[in-house]
């Protein structure tokens, strides 16, 4: 007989019962496997229930709540004195818990409560070891905060000449934050599932803890979260001159591969001891073309700068020349040349050859002041926002 499913159409499967007698030895077989069959479903069942009650027991938007009142005292009221600096988002302050526990505040600028709560979610799901810690948030009335681990050591911009602070670290450190950068960009990037664009990535967004461990800060909020918004294109640039790619400033394209070109000048300051906005040589080039020409001219021992990078042996210059090797390849002018995150761990870490790097592109500021001008592959635009 062929079966009707109702709409009309006859199945083309044809039911066929097939009688056989049944004994004993088949019942059994028959009814354990389907006990053990409907044990396991049940399991399976419990496990995922289980699952979804555990992700809804916590709170709605992760991390901690923290009431005004909590942050007032542990900031003695939001004085000066506990003010560290204005991030991208706003001011932050230090704050010190009942308990001791230091931690950094971050005060937001007025926002939609709902899509910052849902921000406030996404990035409390966020944890590796060389990201800052998120540990929660407080909204209360008009007052919007989100709070951090508080990291010692400052960050890295305080470790390149010029800075007040100007420290130097052993060889070992330095090869470390370097990696330590490259893993918690990996993280954003590829392993944390959402897609994250840092945008901002610059020494200043790099804060060390007490063992010299990089933690990249200012991760949060109108990011690219996921993979349709992390090739927006946007009028209003974020990122900061010098680090931020080209493509950026051409046509306002944020991607993982403009984080990845901002990595690569972060290394090619680590590597000369200077900040790309000071840095300074006979030639007045860029800090990006001071690098491309040595490394094409086969001087690339020239721009290490041994001192501040405490270079000793020759297996240490050689892991230094590879890390300019790598900047150089993460600093090519065409973005799909560039590497991903997770290849860039994987050189630097690595014996293995690394390719040779095509051209860079970046963009050069006329001496004095006035709009940096870009040109990259001989087209000149202006920029119109500059910001530092
Ligand atoms: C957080 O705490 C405040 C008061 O301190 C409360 O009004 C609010 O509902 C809490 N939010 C969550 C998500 O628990
Ligand atoms: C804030 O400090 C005051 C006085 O030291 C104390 O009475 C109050 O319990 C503290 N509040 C919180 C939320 O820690
Ligand atoms: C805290 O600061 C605010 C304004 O900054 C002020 O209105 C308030 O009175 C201060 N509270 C205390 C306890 O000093
Ligand atoms: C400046 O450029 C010339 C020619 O390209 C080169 O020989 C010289 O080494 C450069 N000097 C510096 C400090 O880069």
């Amino acid at each position: 007989p062929l079966a009707n499913f109702g709409n009309g159409f006859p199945s083309p499967l044809r039911f066929t019962l097939v009688s056989f007698p049944i004994t004993d030895r088949v019942k059994v077989i028959a009814l354990s496997c389907f006990a053990g069959g409907a044990a396991i479903l049940a399991l399976i069942l419990v496990a995922l229930w289980s699952k979804r009650r555990g992700r809804k027991s916590k709170s709605a938007t992760g991390g901690g709540n923290y009431s005004y009142q909590t942050l007032v005292n542990a900031t003695a009221n939001f004085s000066e004195e506990n003010r560290l600096g204005s991030g991208g988002c706003g001011v932050v302050y230090k704050g010190i818990l009942e308990n001791k526990k230091e931690i950094a505040i971050k005060k937001l600028a007025r926002k939609n409560l709902k899509e910052l709560e849902r921000e406030v979610s996404l990035v409390a799901e966020l944890q590796h070891e060389n990201l800052v810690k998120f540990l929660g948030h407080c909204f209360q009335d008009d007052k919007m905060f989100l709070v951090y681990e508080y990291l010692s050591s400052k960050s890295l911009s305080n470790y390149f000449k010029g800075s007040g602070d100007y420290q130097k670290l052993d060889w070992a450190k330095w090869l470390n934050i370097i990696k330590g950068v490259a893993r918690g960009l990996t993280y954003l990037h590829l392993d944390s599932g959402k897609d994250i664009v840092h945008r901002d990535l610059k020494p200043s967004n790099v804060l060390l803890d007490s063992n010299f461990g990089a933690k990249i800060a200012d991760f949060d909020l109108a990011r690219g979260y996921n993979r349709e918004r992390s090739h927006e294109s946007t009028r209003n640039t974020a990122g900061t001159y010098g680090y931020i790619a080209p493509e950026c400033y051409a046509e306002g394209k944020f991607s993982t591969k403009s984080d990845v070109y901002s990595f690569g000048v972060m290394v090619l300051e680590i590597i000369v001891g200077q900040s790309i906005n000071r840095f300074e040589n006979d030639n007045c080039t860029g800090l990006v073309e001071h690098v491309w020409q040595h490394w094409s001219d086969l001087r690339v021992g020239d721009v290490l700068d041994r001192d501040h990078l405490g270079l000793g042996n020759h297996e240490q210059m050689q892991q230094a020349s590879r890390c300019v090797q790598v900047a150089l390849l993460c600093v090519q002018n065409d973005r799909s040349r560039r590497p991903a995150m997770d290849e860039v761990t994987y050189f630097l870490s690595n014996e293995m050859l690394v390719p040779d790097p095509s051209a860079p592109g970046y963009i050069t500021a006329p001496a004095g002041s006035g709009p940096p001008v870009c040109s990259v592959n001989d087209v000149t635009i202006s920029m119109t926002e500059p910001r530092s």
